[in-house]
């Protein structure tokens, strides 16, 4: 774990994603909802940093993308890379491509729930911008909302359709 502690002290890596209140993500690889207005605040806030992503969810998003983002795309059995995506095969790679950031560089991970869930579990995401969906819909993909018990709420944005919070878990912020 010593790289792992390491790697906290540098950069912070934000999670920003959007869920039900049930926790559905995804459905039939896609989202199963479509708020442009959403996708807009996404684009602005992790424009011009890097996003870390499963391989599933970059075989899903637009490729335009990554004109003003880097990639980082975990998948065990990665693809070439390319000019601005990077595969790793691990965590320990991950940190060693990350190691070389500068430390006011912002790092976002943005999904789905597998590599949520890695991150979540290896407690090296303390801030989350979480939209939570003002409606219900069908799914096939979660996020545990329940990693995120205990974690204090700012309401960023009210929108009939969704709600963005600010999620901070004050005892993992190094
Ligand atoms: N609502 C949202 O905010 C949001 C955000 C993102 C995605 N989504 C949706 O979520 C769904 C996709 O999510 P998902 O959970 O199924 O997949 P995912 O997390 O995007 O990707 C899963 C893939 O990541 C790789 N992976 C997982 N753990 C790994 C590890 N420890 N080391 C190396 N590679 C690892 C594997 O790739 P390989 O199989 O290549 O080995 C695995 O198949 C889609 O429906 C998408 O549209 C929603």
């Amino acid at each position: 774990m010593t790289e792992l502690r390491k790697f906290k002290m540098g950069n912070g890596i934000i999670g920003i994603m959007a869920a039900t209140s049930e926790g559905v993500i995804g459905i039939n690889k896609s989202i199963p909802w479509n708020y442009q207005d959403e996708l807009e605040h996404f684009r602005l806030i992790t424009h011009g940093h890097t996003i870390i992503m499963g391989r599933k969810t970059y075989e899903a998003i637009p490729k335009n993308i990554f004109a003003n983002r880097r990639g980082i795309v975990f998948s065990r059995n990665p693809m070439n890379n390319e000019d601005s995506v990077v595969f790793v095969k691990s965590l320990s790679e991950y940190f060693d491509i990350t190691k070389s950031f500068k430390k006011s560089e912002k790092i976002f991970m943005i999904g789905g729930a597998e590599i949520a869930h890695l991150f979540l579990e290896h407690k090296l995401i303390s801030s989350f911008i979480l939209t939570r969906i003002n409606h219900l819909y069908s799914g096939d993909t979660y996020l545990n909302l329940n990693y995120f018990k205990g974690w204090t709420e700012n309401i960023l944005k009210l929108h009939p359709n969704y709600t963005i919070f600010q999620l901070t878990n004050h005892k993992e912020v190094l």
